[in-house]
């Protein structure tokens, strides 16, 4: 499959809102009226920005659970920092509009770049974080025997698979920063794309062939790896390897392989 248009990257603010909580002391029965008042006068406050609302999904694991495979300082800041502003800025792009689903909004991201890049950023990082596991716990995982055979049909086998995984992840095949991602295209195949900036499969235009559905995933923007591997960007993805949890991905192939749909994250 061949990738188009490449966008921006972008850089954005957040903003913080303060509220002054009063400290009156009435009766009971008053009490209870400025309490109620009050609580009416912070929901009220409050509903323009929370009823538009993406949330950024804790980490399923500690900051240190990837090491020595990922730093727990990458990944603190791209937890914490990187996936917060996309967050922060895909609730700024989406505040006053009727909620959509984060999957759903993937599809037209193209149209609009705060959708694109802030929207598809969400998506892709709350994707990321929920694929990858303690390496004690991710060894014990493998392909399910449904998973095994559909990467023996595309690949010939997993090592196979990994070997163009390396070549689609090489800095010349996704210049700049980019992912790279194992998906089931329309005819039910797997498929090894890669996609530029914040951009996935799931975006109408992105892919040639139109869209297709990730079940695995690799982000290899620079500050994904960069603290601990520098320019050795190869070393960081096969090191990736190590904390792939092949049960979350055999979820993941399971849930495309009967919805043709993206596959839902945690964060909406
Ligand atoms: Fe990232």
């Amino acid at each position: 499959m061949k990738l188009i248009s490449i966008a921006c990257a972008t850089a954005f603010l957040s903003s913080t809102s303060a509220y002054n909580v009063p400290s009156p002391k009435p009766a009971a029965s008053s009490r209870r009226v400025a309490l109620k008042t009050f609580t009416a006068g912070l929901t009220a406050a409050l509903l323009p920005a929370t009823a538009n609302a993406y949330t950024l999904p804790d980490l399923p694991y500690a900051y240190d659970a990837l090491e020595p495979y990922i730093d727990a300082p990458t990944m603190k800041f791209h937890h914490d920092k990187h996936h917060n502003t996309y967050l922060t800025n895909i609730n700024k792009a989406t505040e006053g509009k009727p909620q959509v689903n984060i999957v759903d909004l993937q599809t037209n991201a193209l149209e609009a770049n705060p959708i694109r890049n802030s929207g598809g950023g969400h998506y892709n990082h709350a994707f990321f974080w929920d694929e990858m596991e303690a390496h004690d716990k991710a060894k014990n995982t493998a392909p399910s025997t449904a998973l095994a055979a559909a990467i023996s049909k595309s690949f010939g086998d997993l090592d196979a698979m990994k070997e163009k995984w390396a070549a689609a992840a090489a800095p010349g095949a996704v210049f700049g920063s980019g992912w790279v991602w194992l998906v089931l295209a329309a005819n039910d195949e797997l498929h090894i794309v890669g996609t530029p900036n914040q951009d996935n499969p799931l975006m109408k235009g992105v892919l040639k062939d139109g869209v297709a559905f990730p079940i695995l995933g690799l982000d290899v923007w620079e500050h994904a790896y960069y603290l601990n591997y520098q320019n050795r960007r190869p070393d960081y993805v096969t090191a990736w390897w190590n904390v792939v949890n092949w049960d979350k991905v055999n979820e993941n192939y399971e849930y495309v392989l009967k919805n043709h749909k993206g596959v839902p994250v945690r964060g909406n």
